[in-house]
């Protein structure tokens, strides 16, 4: 079975969404829109993915995922337009080719394997991807005759006020024979109203020429929601975010109101972990098992939380590992800090991780007590059992040795050995 090529259009201008930022580079929970129909791409493992830009700007390019090939389309003159434009990128061994949009972020790769498994089955000329909407406004309507055969789509500003009642949508996404796309490129004509050249026309003509054009029903139609406005922008993150909200819940993760949770596809959490209210989780971030975080709580990339560790209000992580079974509960900030287990942080605790220049790294040992309104300031190590006394500073490079014990500012060394 020969491979698929893969072309994601993403060359529109996207006035629709009144802004500079090239419409499919917003990023949908972290990730450029166009980003998200890449993963989904690569669910066919394709001989190759193309991705149409038209901005001169490298800003786009050097955005998208490693392993994509880039054409470049000189002017928005319409999806048929843009196609020809990667055209020339299709490996020759290909003999079906998949036409997807770079402003629907909410696909899923099983539904793309499901066109292109539907298509190969129905032996077509093409197979559009359509769905059901309560409110099809925008889109453009499948066309089917009585007994229920596709016989054509008609875009919204072209439609007319019967056309527009119809409910069945064009998705966006196609599987063609090679082919048959190639041919019918050949055939499309500027539309009536608009002048641009509608990639939909080459369905138009395949029926005109008696191939077969078959429609694959995509069951979750919010799936196929396309981006071209900042309300529409903002649902598509909605969508996007309750999923992965539902995925951790599935695993066992306990998210306490999680309509008020933010968290990044890309984050790891833990079984019985339990996540509060208004809590901001970033890209990269691991999270172990039973753990609490929040409320109002930002852990930022790289962060590693182990099993156990509990974060707490008004808290702020980057870049720093907690070890397990450590606390910080309460206003605190940590950046670039490797932390031991058993580690208490105290309220208020602040790393200062950024000398104005550089940043450097801070090294807290297993089981150190940190007292409230400490400021460590990096470089600096505090050893094993150490203890800080609140409202001291430790200056950089002024190591706190194992179990002894500083306090003031700065923080000088008490006794010798902590307390116990
Ligand atoms: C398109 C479809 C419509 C479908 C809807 C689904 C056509 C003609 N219409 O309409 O039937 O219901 O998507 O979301 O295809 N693009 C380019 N170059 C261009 C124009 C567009 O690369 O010259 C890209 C855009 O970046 C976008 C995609 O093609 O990712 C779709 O373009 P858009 O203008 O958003 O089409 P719609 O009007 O939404
Ligand atoms: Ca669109």
């Amino acid at each position: 079975m020969s491979q698929f090529c893969v072309i994601i259009l993403a060359a529109g201008e996207g006035r629709r969404m009144k802004s500079k930022v090239p419409k499919v580079m917003h990023p949908v929970c972290g990730k450029p829109m166009v980003n998200h129909v890449v993963a989904a791409a690569k669910a066919l493992a394709p001989k190759k993915i193309v991705v149409v830009v038209g901005d001169p700007r490298k800003q786009v390019r050097d955005v998208l995922e490693k392993g994509v090939a880039v054409a470049f389309q000189k002017e928005a003159l319409g999806t048929a337009d843009a196609v020809k434009s990667a055209v020339k990128e299709i490996p020759a061994s290909v003999k079906d080719v998949v036409i997807l949009y770079g402003d629907t972020p909410l696909i899923r790769k099983e539904t793309v394997e499901a066109l292109a498994a539907h298509h190969r089955e129905a032996d077509a000329a093409c197979t559009v991807l359509t769905t059901y909407l309560v409110n099809p406004r925008g889109y453009g309507r499948i066309l089917r005759d009585p007994s229920g055969q596709v016989i054509g789509i008609i875009e919204d500003k072209e439609a007319t006020q019967a056309q527009r009642a119809v409910r069945e949508v064009n998705t966006g996404m196609y599987v063609f024979s090679k082919a048959d796309l190639l041919e019918g490129l050949g055939h499309v004509q500027p539309a009536k109203k608009t002048g641009e050249f509608y990639l939909t026309d080459v369905l138009g003509w395949l029926f005109q020429k008696d191939r077969k054009v078959d429609a694959c029903v995509a069951e979750e139609s919010d799936e196929v929601l396309g981006v071209n406005s900042q309300m529409e922008f903002l649902t598509a993150t909605h969508v996007l975010q309750r999923r992965v909200l539902e995925r951790h819940m599935e695993a066992g993760v306990v998210l306490m109101d999680a309509t008020t949770i933010f968290i990044d596809p890309s984050a790891v959490i833990g079984e019985g972990t339990c996540v509060y209210p208004f809590a901001f989780i970033e890209k990269d971030v691991t999270i172990g098992r039973k753990c609490s975080i929040g409320p109002f709580c930002h852990l930022r990339e790289g962060t590693v939380l182990e099993d156990g560790v509990r974060v707490g209000n008004y808290t702020e992580i980057k870049n720093s590992t907690l070890g397990k079974g450590t606390n910080m509960r309460h206003v605190s900030y940590l950046g670039d800090t490797s932390v031991g287990k058993g580690v208490n942080i105290g309220a208020g605790t602040v790393v200062a991780n950024f000398d104005g220049k550089k940043k450097s790294r801070t090294v807290i040992g297993d089981k150190a007590f940190i007292g409230c309104d400490a400021v460590l300031i990096a470089p600096v190590v505090v050893g094993r059992d150490a203890v800080v006394g609140a409202g001291s500073v430790v200056t950089r490079h002024h190591n706190v040795a194992d179990k002894s014990v500083v306090a003031g500012v700065p923080a000088r060394p008490l006794k010798k050995t902590k307390n116990k």
